[in-house]
């Protein structure tokens, strides 16, 4: 029988990043100062980043150190193991070898403390006293809590209505780990309190939280902001899962044909996917799957053009697939997927053609979801079980071709704090929902006079 967990030692756990911006085949357009529509300088950022983290955004070397307290602090789970689903593949009848990086051993169970780490770090190295952020299904949120407490920094999170209603017990994690939480749209910023006042009932969204948390930031001097997915430092530091994948891959003497994630910023997609992209920008022949909810659409249906990454219009202009940033998508259970634009380095890479996409309907996520738990033994985020749907998708087809073939997705986070999304799925009460062209064609409208590219 082959092997089913494949670890790695703390010592072989990789020691450098790997910035995919050094590796790309064509050039990426700037993102814009939101006033000027030029390109924006680092000194733009300052109010929200720490310098390390801007040097991060824009460095164009391959491989970037991380630093000993970081990998100190990522060595608490890290290396994560990489597990072969071999009765996901009995059941399936696929001949097909499915495994999956397993991200949920995070100490709040998702890929996201690998960022939150080392965003933590770098503020902490440079005064900073304390971090506001936004968070949609909590993961991020709970996640820099966690590196928030670790080196001793204030943290507020503003959390996306729908979700601080439906995960109470996220909200009690985050305030174990010592942060401050409030429902947004929130009645803590000016946003906030115009946003509420025209919409009461408002479900929230990932950029309307977004525009608070900023708004927080840059009105304190002692704080700065922390976004958990999109930029690309974020994407950056996620690459530690897919370097890890690599080597444990190289364990079973295995490569995969085709590497799974989900997107919803892009993050855990880019943290798996962007090692292996380079050996197929170097000539390999990989497929990549980015996977995503039909009700929010961003890669399949949405437009590529500069946008703002928040609702309040407050972020640099960036070149994205976008959905428009007024758009609230409904109230799907994968929380953290419902953001309306997709990050530069994912979409520049769909443009491209490395990267193909598909969007999946929340039942069929669900059903997938409930024969990985039953066969695998993992209850997966519903995030996470958009990636799990994509490798069932390309099991069965490599069933009906009678075609083996490797297959690798990131398991992004465990599924334990989202339980009534399972109750609500099990007792038959979640619905579809697609979004059309036309509502994507409405929706879009909100953005004419900005600009498509960037012509100088
Ligand atoms: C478990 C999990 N997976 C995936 C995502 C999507 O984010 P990203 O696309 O940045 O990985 C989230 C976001 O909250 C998440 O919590």
């Amino acid at each position: 029988m082959p092997e089913t967990k494949i670890y790695l030692s703390e010592k072989e756990m990789p020691k450098q990043w790997y910035n995919i911006a050094a590796d790309l085949p064509t050039p990426m357009q700037p993102p814009l100062h939101p006033g000027t529509r030029q390109p924006i300088g680092p000194d733009d950022l300052t109010p929200l980043f720490p310098m390390e983290l801007i040097m991060q955004e824009v460095s164009q070397e391959r491989f970037i150190d991380i630093p000993e307290p970081v990998m100190e602090a990522l060595s608490i789970w890290r290396p994560s193991p990489m597990i072969r689903a071999h009765r996901l593949e009995k059941f399936l009848g696929t001949p097909a070898k499915i495994y999956f990086k397993y991200e949920g051993v995070s100490p709040t169970g998702s890929h996201k403390p690998n960022t939150a780490i080392p965003q933590a770090y770098y503020n902490k190295r440079e005064g900073v006293k304390r971090l506001a952020t936004e968070t949609g299904a909590g993961q991020w949120g709970s996640s820099l809590a966690f590196a928030s407490a670790i080196f001793g920094l204030e943290c507020k999170v503003y959390m996306v209505r729908i979700s601080f209603d439906q995960k109470p017990y996220r909200k009690a994690l985050m305030e174990t780990f010592g942060a401050s939480i409030v429902a947004s749209p929130s009645t803590d910023t000016e946003f906030g309190k115009m946003y509420s006042e025209k919409n009461p009932d408002s479900p929230g969204s990932l950029g309307i939280a977004i525009s608070e948390a900023v708004e927080d930031a840059v009105g304190r001097e002692d704080t700065k902001y922390a976004l958990g997915s999109v930029l690309n430092h974020v994407l950056l530091h996620q690459t530690i899962i897919g370097q890890e994948a690599m080597k444990q891959m190289d364990i079973v003497n295995d490569y995969p044909d085709v590497v799974i994630g989900c997107v919803g910023g892009g993050s855990n997609f880019a943290g798996i996917a962007f090692p292996f992209l380079r050996d197929k920008i170097a000539g390999k022949e990989i497929k990549f799957l980015a996977t995503e909810p039909a009700s929010c659409p961003t890669l399949t249906k949405g437009e590529f053009r500069y946008d703002f990454g928040d609702t309040a219009m407050m972020t640099p202009l960036v070149p994205m697939h976008t959905l428009g940033h007024n758009f609230v998508p409904p109230a799907i259970h994968a929380g953290g997927l419902r953001y309306h634009g997709g990050a530069p380095l994912i979409s520049h890479l769909v443009n491209t053609g490395l990267i193909e996409a598909e969007a999946y309907s929340q039942l069929d996520v669900f059903k997938s979801a409930l024969d990985f738990t039953r066969t695998e033994g993992i209850i997966p985020a519903p995030e996470s079980s958009h990636a799990i749907h994509g490798a069932v998708v390309e099991a069965l087809r490599a069933k009906e071709e009678g075609k083996e073939k490797t297959i690798l997705f990131n398991l992004s986070g465990h599924g334990y704090f989202d339980m009534a999304a399972y109750t609500n799925y099990l007792s038959g009460n979640l619905i579809d929902h697609a979004m059309t062209d036309e509502e994507v064609s409405e929706n879009l409208k909100s953005l004419e006079g900005l600009p498509m590219q960037f012509t100088g």
